[in-house]
Order: C-alpha cells, then sequence, then structure tokens
C-alpha cells in the first residue's frame, strides 16, 4: 500500500525583500477592516482577498506576513487559503476563464465549450498559458442554471454562452479589453 503525502516540510518559499502585504494593504487592514471584528482573526479573509486580488494567487511569504499582521499562525492561514476555491497558492492568469460542468450546464453542452477552449487556448482544465494570459478552470454551479451555459470571466458572469460568444470573449481579453461586459451587448 503507498501513501500519497504532502510535500509541505519540504517546500521551498521563495522569499522577496519587499513585503506582499504593501502600505496601502496594511493601512486598509488597520482603519477599515480590523474594527469590525472582535478578534484579529476575523479579519483573515478580507486581507487574503486583497492579496489574491493583487497578486492572482496567495504566496507563501504573503501567509507568514498575515499571520505576524493577524497574531495567528502560519498553519492557520494555509488552512484557509487550501480551503476555500478562490485562493490559489500557484499564479493564475490575468484572465481566469470558469466553466460550470454542473447538471444544467452539461445538460446545454458544457463540454462543447470546454473543448472548444481547450483547443482555442491549448489549454487543459487547471493549466495556465505560456504567456500567463488565461488560467482555465471547470466549476461547480454558479447559480445560474436557468441561463446555462454559464462561465465566469474574472468575476463576471456570462450567461447562455455560445461558441461564437466565447470567440468574442477571448478576443477581447486578448486586445486587453477584459471580459466584463455580455458578450451579447
Ligand atoms: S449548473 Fe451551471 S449554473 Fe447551475
Amino acid at each position: 500500500m503507498s501513501w500519497n503525502v504532502k510535500p509541505s516540510a519540504t517546500t521551498r518559499i521563495h522569499r522577496r525583500s519587499e513585503p506582499y502585504v504593501t502600505e496601502e494593504m496594511r493601512t486598509r487592514l488597520r482603519e477599515e477592516i480590523l474594527p469590525r471584528y472582535a478578534v484579529p482573526q476575523g479579519a483573515l479573509l478580507p486581507i487574503l482577498h486583497d492579496i489574491q486580488h493583487r497578486y492572482r494567487h496567495i504566496p507563501h511569504q504573503a501567509m507568514e506576513e498575515v499571520a505576524e499582521l493577524l497574531g495567528i499562525t502560519s498553519a492557520d492561514v494555509l488552512d484557509t487559503v487550501s480551503f476555500y476555491d478562490e485562493f490559489k497558492m500557484e499564479a493564475t492568469g490575468r484572465c481566469v476563464i470558469g466553466v460550470c460542468q454542473s447538471i444544467a450546464c452539461e445538460v446545454c453542452g458544457h463540454e462543447a465549450i470546454l473543448d472548444h477552449l481547450r483547443g482555442k487556448l491549448d489549454l487543459e482544465v487547471g493549466e495556465t498559458s505560456d504567456d500567463g494570459e488565461f488560467t482555465l478552470l471547470a466549476m461547480e454551479c454558479l447559480g445560474s442554471c436557468d441561463t446555462a451555459p454559464v462561465a465566469l470571466f474574472d468575476e463576471t458572469l456570462h450567461e447562455g454562452l455560445t461558441i461564437d460568444a466565447i470567440d468574442r470573449l477571448i478576443e477581447k481579453v486578448r486586445q486587453g479589453g477584459g471580459a466584463g461586459e455580455h458578450p451579447h451587448g
């Protein structure tokens, strides 16, 4: 019988001299976030959101910085980061595409959407393109079953997707316009 083990004890932490938690984040933490919570640990999710948003992942060094700021252990921060899907430990692309794969979207053709994206971006689900532009993910129900098939482009939900709509969105991202507006609009 074999065991799969996490390489936590041997993972090398890449460090940089400049802190990941910027002065601006520290000020927001001190003035806006911490006053809302009875204990500093309550501020953990908001500060992690800030870091994820800025760096598109939570570097290990940033987890240590957050732990020190909130007076908790790095293991507590790591537990939280690894629990929530929205926090990534590896850098994601500048545009994260999450195609819903749950039942309504499955029935309405999510596989064709995913296949098209796989071919167009030359990516498998879970991968990031070499140029750092796109990450392709398959997600569980995004709460818009009546407009299936749907996908998130970063934080914007696109509904009733077609291959043409996907092509327009990808083109828009490649031209630097983001994909925040509905492709039919
Ligand atoms: S199944 Fe796709 S949004 Fe619900």
